[in-house]
């Protein structure tokens, strides 16, 4: 059937339109971010942006504390910026933090380690003497990782089940089964979705040489990654999702599947850690060659996963006080 030039017409001036109006929304994003986030400055201004650098810090070192062999050295000058952060902390006179307050056990414990495996840390030392006598944190809290072992658990709650979770990044060699892997994403299946789309994505890999590729474009996973027996692409299909104001349903839907993935795995003593996908378009581009995912697939996250090594351990990664939160 002919279409008449005045459809035609109207069909252009639809599609214009929306060109025009998802264009000005993708750039609002654009404005927003750049208004609220730390992108021309390293200087964190207000109180929240000094609090997550300051996580943000002491967290490289708690990682770098959990590897299995960690080396001594390594971190100093994270360790000196973080040291930094505390003390000007303490010069805005900012309300007491539990974040900042455990900040300080981080510093305090891979001080000690420094120290202890000779390592020349006076500078530092004297930087914490100096916190503790400013009071910017209690210096009550002894700093401790967590142990693998611990995953294994009777839960009797959703509350148990989740407060049981954390981040694993030292494995057995083993690949996760076939089985395991069925069972979780089944399981993950179950995940909300917009009008139940279900547009996941999920890819496994248990190649090394294919793992050591995809993560050389990952920027989280030094000190481990060498040793992932397992890595997931994470993702969703954008071609599920259309009109004029979806454009991040992709990565909501996409991370609430990986949320409840990393739960099925977890509901299985299978071990996990989510790798950050902050990458430029190019290295989107070079990931998705090297591992034929089609450029429609949203990738929001790696994920690291393997049966975890009872004698790994795992940062604490302390929480905010629930007031931070519910606000
Ligand atoms: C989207 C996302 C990206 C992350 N990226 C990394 C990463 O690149 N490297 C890493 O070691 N951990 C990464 N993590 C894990 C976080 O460090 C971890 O979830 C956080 O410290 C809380 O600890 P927990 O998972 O043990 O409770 C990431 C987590 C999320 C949710």
């Amino acid at each position: 059937m002919k279409t008449s030039l005045k459809t035609r017409l109207l069909t252009i001036r639809s599609n214009v339109f929306s060109y025009l109006f998802i264009t000005r929304e993708f750039l609002l994003d654009c404005l927003r971010y750049l208004r609220h986030a730390r992108t021309f400055t390293s200087d964190p201004g207000n109180r929240k942006s000094l609090e997550a650098t300051i996580i943000a810090h002491y967290h490289v070192l708690e990682k770098g504390l959990s590897m299995p062999n960690p080396s001594p050295g390594h971190s100093l000058d994270t360790a000196r910026s973080l040291a930094a952060l505390l003390k000007r902390w303490a010069a805005q006179g900012n309300q007491p933090s539990s974040q900042v307050d455990f900040a300080h056990g981080v510093l305090s414990a891979f001080t000690e380690f420094q120290h202890n495996h000779g390592v020349d840390v006076a500078d530092l030392r004297t930087a914490l003497a100096a916190l503790h006598a400013s009071a910017v944190a209690s210096g009550e809290n002894v700093y401790q990782l967590k142990q693998n072992a611990a995953l294994k658990h009777n839960w009797t709650s959703f509350a148990d089940f989740a407060m049981s979770r954390h981040s694993v990044r030292v494995y057995r060699p083993e690949a996760i089964s076939d089985d395991d892997f069925e069972a979780a994403v089944r399981a993950a299946q179950h995940t909300p979705s917009v009008c139940n789309r279900q547009a996941f994505y999920v890819k496994r890999l248990i190649d090394a040489e294919q793992i050591r590729g995809a993560l050389s474009y990952q920027n989280g996973n030094r000190g481990f990654g060498h040793q992932v027996p397992t890595l997931f692409v994470m993702g969703a299909d954008i071609r599920a999702f259309g009109g004029r104001v979806e454009r991040k349903q992709p990565l909501v839907d996409g991370a609430l599947f990986a949320m409840s993935f990393i739960y099925a795995l977890h509901g299985r003593d299978i071990g996990s850690c989510p790798l950050n996908w902050c990458v430029s378009h190019d290295n989107d581009r070079k990931l998705k060659q090297l591992l034929n995912i089609p450029d429609y697939i949203e990738i929001v996250m790696l994920l690291a996963a393997g049966y975890p090594d009872p004698a790994g351990k795992s940062p604490a990664s302390n929480r905010h006080e629930i007031a931070e939160v519910i606000r």
